[in-house]
Order: C-alpha cells, then sequence, then structure tokens
C-alpha cells in the first residue's frame, strides 16, 4: 500500500526553517515563519502564561475528557475577546481546535459537509494553507485580488471586481487583521462595504484571525470583522491564541460558526462537534485552559494585555526603523508602506532572484514571495536587512 504513495510538495514556510537551520553562517537572520521573537531571537513564554500554568499545576485535579467541543469556558472566553461582549449569543455555536489551523480545517469540513459545491474564495496572496486545505479536502478555490504590489495597499476596486463575480453560497476567506503575507489591510469602511456586497451577492464570510493584538490593538484589530459581522446573516470565524498568547506548540484555537438563526444553533453546533468527534475526539486542553485562566483574572488579564501591547509596539518600531533605513538608503518613499503595514508580515516586492540573492549573499531568510517577519529584526539587524534590499536592486 504504501508503494503507492507519491511525494508531497513541502509546505513553503515549513521548507523554509528547515533551510534556515542548516545554514552553519552565524550571521543569519530568520524572518520567515510566523512567530514572534524578541529583540535576543528568544520566544519567551509569556509572563501571564507562566502563571496560569502554575496555578494549573496546584489546582487542576483531573485530566478526564472535556467535551467535544472543548471546556465551554473557553469558547465563552475566547469568543468574547474577538467578537466582543456583544456576540450573538442565541446563535454562536463554537467548538476549540488544534490551533488556528486546527480551526480553518474543521471550519472548512463544515463548509464541505453543509455545501459540498461551495467555492472557495480567497485573497491573491494568502498563507499557503489556505488553498491546502481546501485542496485536500475536494473544495474548489477561487482567487480575488488583494494586493497592489505598485502601492503596498489594498487594491480595493480589484477585490470587490472578483468577488462581485463570486456565485451565491460561496464562501469568502477573509483575513481579520494583519493579513498575512502582504501586512496590508481592510479599512473599517471597507469592511462595511465587503459585508454589503456579501449580503448582496449571498455570500458567506469566514474570517480567519490568528493576529489579534499584533497590529493596532486587541478591539481595533477585530473591529473591522466586527462590524462585518454585524450585518451578514451568518458567518464562520476561526481564531489563534497561537501567536497573541504566544502558546504555538500547545495547538489552541476556536471555530466559530454564527448560525443564521437561533432555532439552527443546535444543528450547527451539533455538527461541529461531530466533525471533531470524527477528525479526533476531544480537542487539546492545556492551552485553551491557560488561556481561559488568564483571560477570566483580572491581574493576570491586564499583565498579558500590558506585554502584548510591548510586542506589537516593538513590531511597529521595528517598521518605522526599517522604512527609515530604507528611505535613508533609496532616498525616496518607496518602501514607506513597509510602516503603514501591520502585523507580523509585509510583503516587500522583491523577486524570487532577489529573496535568493539576500539568502545566499547576506544569510537573510525570508519566504520565496518576499514575506518578511518583522519580529526577526532587531536594532542591529534593520540596517543589514535594509542594506540587503539594496544590494539586491529591489
Ligand atoms: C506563518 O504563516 O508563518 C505561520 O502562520 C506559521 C505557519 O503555520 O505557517
Amino acid at each position: 500500500m504504501l508503494n503507492a504513495l507519491t511525494a508531497q510538495a513541502p509546505d513553503k514556510i515549513l521548507a523554509l526553517m528547515a533551510a534556515y537551520r542548516e545554514d552553519p553562517r552565524d550571521t543569519k537572520i530568520d524572518l520567515g515563519v510566523g512567530v514572534y521573537k524578541d529583540a535576543t531571537g528568544l520566544t519567551p513564554v509569556m509572563r501571564a502564561v507562566k502563571s496560569a500554568e502554575r496555578q494549573l499545576v496546584e489546582t487542576q485535579d483531573t485530566k478526564v475528557y472535556t467535551g467535544l467541543a472543548g471546556d465551554p469556558a473557553f469558547s465563552d472566553a475566547l469568543s468574547t475577546l474577538v467578537l466582543g461582549a456583544d456576540k450573538p449569543v442565541d446563535r454562536l455555536a463554537s467548538v476549540a481546535t488544534p490551533g488556528g489551523t486546527g480551526a480553518i480545517r474543521q471550519g472548512l469540513e463544515l463548509v464541505r459537509m453543509a455545501s459540498p459545491d461551495a467555492k472557495l474564495w480567497l485573497s491573491m496572496p494568502t498563507w499557503p494553507n489556505h488553498p491546502a486545505i481546501a485542496k485536500y479536502l475536494g473544495i474548489t478555490v477561487a482567487e480575488y485580488r488583494y494586493f497592489d504590489t505598485d502601492t503596498g495597499g489594498v487594491d480595493f476596486d480589484a477585490m470587490m471586481d472578483d468577488l462581485g463575480r463570486a456565485d451565491a453560497g460561496d464562501v469568502v476567506m477573509l483575513h481579520g487583521c494583519c493579513h498575512n503575507p502582504t501586512g496590508a489591510n481592510l479599512t473599517l469602511d471597507q469592511w462595511k462595504t465587503v459585508a454589503d456586497l456579501l449580503i448582496v451577492r449571498g455570500l458567506i464570510p469566514f474570517v480567519d484571525i490568528a493576529y489579534q493584538g499584533f497590529g493596532d490593538g486587541l478591539d481595533a484589530d477585530a473591529a473591522g470583522m466586527r462590524a462585518l459581522l454585524a450585518k451578514v446573516p451568518e458567518a464562520l470565524i476561526a481564531a489563534s491564541c497561537s501567536k497573541n498568547f504566544g502558546v504555538y506548540r500547545e495547538r489552541t484555537g476556536l471555530l466559530m460558526a454564527i448560525a443564521p438563526s437561533a432555532d439552527k444553533l443546535k444543528v450547527t453546533q451539533g455538527a461541529m462537534s461531530t466533525l471533531n468527534r470524527l477528525n479526533f475526539s476531544f480537542p487539546p486542553d492545556h492551552g485553551a485552559r491557560v488561556v481561559t485562566t488568564i483571560l477570566t483574572d483580572d491581574a493576570l488579564r491586564a499583565d498579558w494585555a500590558a506585554e502584548l501591547e510591548d510586542v506589537r509596539s516593538g513590531m511597529l518600531g521595528l517598521r518605522e526603523a526599517l522604512a527609515t533605513a530604507l528611505r535613508d538608503r533609496v532616498g525616496s518613499d518607496r518602501f514607506g508602506f513597509l510602516a503603514a503595514h501591520r502585523g507580523m508580515f509585509s510583503l516587500l516586492g522583491a523577486t524570487p532572484d532577489q529573496v535568493e540573492m539576500m539568502r545566499r549573499d547576506h544569510g537573510i531568510y525570508m519566504v520565496g514571495d518576499s514575506r518578511i517577519n518583522i519580529a526577526g529584526l532587531n536594532d542591529r539587524t534593520v540596517p543589514l536587512l535594509a542594506d540587503a534590499i539594496v544590494a539586491a536592486g529591489v
């Protein structure tokens, strides 16, 4: 049987991690995978996470299974963080999942179960695992234009034109904030305009929010998504705690579905729990319990939010520093978009050859589409990257 297997194409982000590890140069710089790093290159365990874990060690008296949907207290706490205090409780179904990827996977399984012929519209470009999972599940993928390479901003007219061609019942994947890989985001008004288009054309939004708190702040990052969700009749939302709680390996995520009516809540929740059962039974609990402990304790929550705010402002500072270093070198604001982008990522606009040149000549690792992880930089490496960008002729 196993003789029939053929080699699978490696995920380009994970392949890059491996290439970086194998590079012997001690001057190498990792701007690849989307993991936060502090100025010393470490991905620390957040203070509030450590405290919550200590509390759990002391107080947890069983490791017996949770429910198929995970701990209801986790769903409640995280859905409020993501959707806000006025979330539509009477229409909100949710299941804990293994990370944000698990939430995307379970959400796409739900799409396939409910509407096997629906197409999935993805921004061009998007996180490579979106099309990979959809195609694996046999869901037809369509692309909408999103990024304007000339300005480094969103090509909103092109996005609206392309989504204007979607068929009723199609699903539109939107990045809740901190677009991965481009760093370019919709304005609040644009979110509302997208919502109106979805309603007119009968399209269903699927929001992937994996970087809440990394852009303009916890509530500001969710504002556009919340404005859209307030308008549309139904929606899916995949949330990740990997980045904003720094619990990457604990696999902590939540899939939420806003049902079209309260009558449909029970059957929606049942379908989502069944899909958990079919794929892995009970979702991982440790990270979810840590997150719940933090979000439901005023002191821990305040400390977590303060540390997250430091992470966010650190990345903004690095954005400013890189844009300034490039302005000094090229004598124009051509790279000003780097300061305007939000989140962990920006697309530089370099060609694959230029990306390769920066890797070969300077040991700088970025994804082949020229996505850089801003958090991989520090005060010492910003000028090195700026020099490399100029030397490569970007
Ligand atoms: C990324 O885009 O680098 C992260 O979301 C990590 C991953 O799983 O790809």
